[in-house]
């Protein structure tokens, strides 16, 4: 497992950065906010002013004897009781929808930034990695904004409050209150930085749990074959564990300082008790004053520590939200330029690659293809051949523009492809690449995946003519079964047929076919083969294959060794001058090639 969504420390983003990401999302909720803001005002300072009444009620109804004073306190009570029962569901409701919106849109956001990244992008960063951040971070952040923002700000104004009731209350026993403040501040700030960066690194770990449970499910049958799985169970195990030591150390940290914020609360509110205890007794303060003080004091009290505990919570999202921000700010190297060129009408699907070399980032120093000068007439079709590793597929993922060359050009009649936006470049093209792609849904999804408004007709036409249509209907729900993950419910050869059927009914210009039919048997191979040569007529099409009988019938045939191009011509031509070739031809067709 790598770990390359960088983390480094220097990357780490401030809090008014990651606040000002934040709030980007926010930013369209501007009405919602308030409401819930409102309601939380109104529902904090009710509280408080409960407090008022209670006293009221000690006072007058209970110590001074009136019997009317108290049934109009309690009346005012029920007011308030009702009053706050209304804003309470506005505050829940409203600071909740905030929270799933919020979410809702990042989780949009990410996906549809990362979805447009370069492929090679996700060589460095694995799929579930990527999957957990956009499930499991957002959550963290849904239960921030949704519940713990709320509850720390309901918090922070009834602590406010309190206080300043407190004030007036009795201003000499509330100095003792501030003056523990500073003590319960810093270890809430010194514990809460910990939190974050812990809560951080424990959703890396969750995260690599999640991405080493997709790929050995995806490779279910590989792990059973080879008895693996109590190796697996053993690998497994470890994440869990690692991910488990992490959140413990965590959880430490929270407990901590909950530990050290509700000890030092509590001994403040002693003190209070204390010293206003002896007040009453001297006559210089009421009883219900007391009562008011202490239940300030109280809700103080309560207040500083729930705070203590969402800080933590705050903090978890933040590092959370640092992880999305990563993805977020992820830059794509196959940009659209800024002034895109526009291929004409008379567009013929000319493809020129003017010594092309490339390299993979992950291999800097070793050449895929190097210095690859061939062009491709319109409607021309052409073989690329030779051994494994030469650089074929790589050919094709330049014309897609999967990556750009490092040196030399890919032109398509004449245009460079780094002037076009990929979306006009890919829209000429379609590929049949070596490992068919096929997706969780149904065959019809599947065959018109590039083409979504293709009719059913159009479907079953392209679908007869890639010889699916066979397979298909005997299928139990025919063009509405259903494949599995990727297709997993067809056979190779089935599935390939199934993205030949795709790329037919895209009807592109420019056709890429990697081994589209390695893995029919020979039968269907030929009856594809036949499909294939019609769909190839009058398009520009580059083949490739290691069956040279597949590919004996194009127009022309390119030899490539490891990157170069060394060789172009005809079956014929080849045969005499490329000694590759001739051996290749030799091998498969034996000696009377
Ligand atoms: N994503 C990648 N990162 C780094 N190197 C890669 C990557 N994909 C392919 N390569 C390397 O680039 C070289 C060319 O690979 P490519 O897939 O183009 O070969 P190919 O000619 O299609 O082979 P085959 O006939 O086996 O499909 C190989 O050495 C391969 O190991
Ligand atoms: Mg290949």
């Amino acid at each position: 497992m790598t770990e390359s969504i960088e983390p480094s420390a220097a990357k780490r983003r401030s809090s008014s950065r990651l606040l000002a990401s934040t709030s980007v999302f926010l930013k369209p909720y501007l009405k919602q906010i308030i409401i819930a803001s409102v309601a939380l005002v109104f529902t904090a300072a009710l509280t408080l002013g409960l407090v008022q009444y209670v006293r009221l009620i000690v006072d007058r109804g209970f110590v001074e004897g009136s019997t009317e004073s108290l049934n109009t306190a309690i009346l005012g009570f029920l007011i308030v009781a009702v009053l706050q029962a209304i804003g309470t569901f506005a505050r829940f409701y409203w600071v909740s929808w905030l929270g799933e919106r919020v979410t809702a849109d990042i989780r949009k956001a990410v996906y549809k930034h990362i979805i447009n990244l370069h492929p090679g992008y996700f060589e460095d960063n694995l799929s579930g990695e990527i999957q957990s951040r956009i499930t499991t971070d957002t959550t963290l952040i849904q239960s921030v904004i949704g519940s713990s923002a709320s509850i720390a700000l309901r918090n922070l104004l009834m602590m406010i409050g309190g206080t300043l009731f407190l004030f007036i209350t009795n201003p000499k026993l509330t100095s003792v209150v501030l003056l523990c403040i500073p003590l319960v501040i810093g270890p809430i700030m010194f514990f809460g930085r910990k939190v974050r960066r812990l809560s951080r690194d424990s959703q890396d770990e969750i995260a690599n749990v999640g991405a080493y449970v997709g790929e050995s499910i995806q490779q279910i049958k590989t792990v059973q074959a080879y008895n693996q799985q109590t190796h697996n169970d053993g690998v497994f195990s470890r994440y869990v564990e690692t991910a488990f030591d992490v959140a413990k150390d965590r959880i430490l940290m929270r407990s901590v300082l909950i530990t050290v914020v509700m000890t030092l609360v509590f001994a403040a509110l002693a003190v209070m008790i204390w010293v206003g205890g002896q007040d009453v007794i001297n006559g210089r303060m009421s009883a219900g004053e007391l009562t008011a003080f202490v239940a300030y004091a109280v809700i103080v009290a309560t207040a500083v520590g729930a705070i203590s505990q969402v800080i933590s919570e705050l903090q978890r999202a933040a590092g959370a939200m640092e992880r999305l921000i990563e993805l977020l700010e992820a830059e794509s190297l196959i940009q659209a330029p800024a002034v895109p060129a526009k291929l004409v009408d008379t567009f013929t699907g000319q493809l020129d690659f003017k010594s092309v070399s490339f390299a993979y980032p992950s291999r800097p120093d070793t050449l895929a293809l190097n210095e690859v000068t061939l062009t491709v007439r319109p409607g021309e079709s052409l073989a690329l051949v030779g051994p494994s590793g030469a650089g074929k597929s790589t050919l094709l993922d330049l014309v897609l523009r999967f990556y750009d060359p490092i040196s030399g050009h890919l032109t398509l009649d004449g245009i460079d492809v780094r002037d076009l936006t990929p979306k006009e470049l890919r829209s000429h093209i379609a590929i049949v690449s070596q490992q068919p792609a096929l997706f969780t849904g149904s065959v019809i999804d599947n065959i018109r995946f590039g083409r979504p408004d293709a009719s059913l007709d159009e479907v079953r036409a392209a679908a007869e003519s890639a010889f699916a249509s066979e397979f298909i209907e005997l299928l139990p729900q025919g063009y509405d079964s259903f494949l599995g993950e990727a297709g997993v419910r067809l056979s190779g050869g089935q599935r390939q047929r199934l993205a030949i059927a795709r790329a037919i009914l895209n009807d592109p210009e420019i056709l890429l076919l990697d081994e589209a039919t390695s893995a029919l048997d020979a039968e269907s191979e030929r009856k594809v083969q036949i499909a294939l040569e019609k769909l190839m007529k009058g398009r520009t099409s580059l083949v490739i294959a290691h069956r040279l009988a597949t590919v004996m019938n194009v127009d022309r045939i390119a030899v490539l060794e490891n990157g170069r191009l060394i060789a172009t011509g005809t079956h014929g031509t080849l045969l005499k001058d490329c000694e590759l070739y001739a051996n290749l031809a030799k091998l498969q067709f034996g000696g009377d090639a």
